[in-house]
């Protein structure tokens, strides 16, 4: 089975099976190859080689509210829904929370994965239970937020659990009254631009936040892509502070626990590398750490770019970059 199809970044592969999920009673006596590889909508996981096993598209749907508390209430969400769509959802039926969150491509059930995030929110910051087929039990479980190992771009279904759960559903808890998250700096300056000093209503946020993605972020309708392909290095106080002094422009953020997060994208900009490419492989001219591919790039191309940005951050900058989309067929 053709998987080009099943990721938005488009490169070449192959599976030796596609099964689609629709139904939760599929999974006790489902039959399957090995390995096993789960996938939503694709847009964060890139295909450098062919897949040897199964590959388990999640399909599952549905969506029920219940009241938690006076003040907010309880969302459950197949995993198979469309995220972009939930965030309407509630939007409509006036529950806050995932204003910020708007746009972010694929599904729901990929989303505590790498912990989605964007201009100040996280989905760890709602999130109130993940439930998720076990593989190694053979039961459906479910999992606190606590016990996910939540953190920026990282959770234990990504890190230490890799493959070891299917994520069927999520519940969040989402407030009845809106209070908005607007510290973001590119966000707050769209906002005042817009609606001067006033606060803005959720759907003012949700729209300015769908504004400044589709002004950044390539479309991958349009445009094969899987969003950053970086990570922002966390790095060190004591580091950051003496990269600082020799780039005092470098956009970074102070985290919790005093480690700096620092803008990736920034760094790759001023290496040059806007607009460059290896075949059909290239930076998105509009934002550094976007990779895209033009149309019939392969693996190697990718590859070679890739290694290419990270060498020269390297060099120039002492950091070391990590890729931020799941790469298959490669360590
Ligand atoms: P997939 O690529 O299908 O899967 C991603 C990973 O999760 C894979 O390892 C897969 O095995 C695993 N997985 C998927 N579903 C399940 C499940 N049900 N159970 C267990 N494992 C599962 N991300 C952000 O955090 N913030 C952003 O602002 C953002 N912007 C983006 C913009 C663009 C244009 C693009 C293309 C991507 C962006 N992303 C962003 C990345 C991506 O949208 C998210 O990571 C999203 O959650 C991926 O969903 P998906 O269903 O497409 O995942
Ligand atoms: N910047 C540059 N040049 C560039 C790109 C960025 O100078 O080419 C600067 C910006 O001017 C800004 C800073 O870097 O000062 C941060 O840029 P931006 O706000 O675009 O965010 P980002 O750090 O590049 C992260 C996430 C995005 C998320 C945005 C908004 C990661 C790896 N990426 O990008 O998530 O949408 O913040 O919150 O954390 C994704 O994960 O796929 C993704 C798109």
């Amino acid at each position: 089975a053709d998987l080009a199809a099943l990721s938005t970044f488009r490169l070449p592969a192959r599976a030796a099976e596609v099964i689609f999920l629709d139904n939760l009673d599929q999974l006790a006596g489902l039959s399957y190859g090995h390995p096993l590889l789960v996938l939503g909508g694709g847009s964060n996981t890139i295909f450098l080689a062919n897949w040897t096993g199964t590959v388990l598209v999640n399909r599952l749907r549905g969506i029920s509210v219940e009241r938690a508390s006076q003040r907010d209430s309880r969302v459950r969400v197949a995993a198979g829904e469309n995220w972009h769509r939930l965030v309407r959802w509630c939007l409509d039926h006036g529950l806050h929370g995932l204003e910020n969150l708007a746009l972010i491509p694929g599904s729901v059930g990929a989303a505590p994965i790498q912990n989605i995030g964007a201009y100040g929110v996280e989905i760890a910051d709602v999130l109130e239970s993940v439930t998720a087929w076990d593989w190694r039990q053979n039961r459906l479980r479910q999992l606190p937020a606590e016990a996910c190992g939540f953190g920026y771009r990282a959770s234990r279904f990504r890190d230490a659990d890799r493959g070891r759960f299917l994520i069927t559903s999520i519940t969040l808890r989402l407030r009845h009254e809106f209070r908005p998250q607007i510290g973001y700096q590119s966000l707050a300056a769209e906002l005042k631009r817009r609606h001067g000093d006033r606060i803005p209503g959720p759907r003012a946020l949700t729209a300015a936040v769908m504004r400044l993605r589709r002004h950044r972020l390539p479309d991958p309708a349009r445009l094969a892509n899987a969003g950053s392909f970086f990570k922002n290095p966390v790095v060190s106080g004591d580091f950051a502070s003496s990269l600082l002094s020799d780039h005092p422009h470098l956009p970074h953020w102070t985290m919790a626990d005093g480690q700096v997060k620092l803008a990736a994208g920034w760094m790759i900009e001023q290496r040059g590398w806007k607009g460059k490419s290896v075949g059909a492989a290239a930076v998105y001219p509009n934002h550094a750490l976007v990779l895209i591919n033009r149309g019939g790039a392969s693996a190697q191309q990718l590859g070679a770019l890739v290694d290419a940005i990270r060498a020269d951050i390297q060099r120039s900058f002492g950091v070391r970059l990590e890729p931020e989309p799941i790469l298959i067929g490669r360590a």
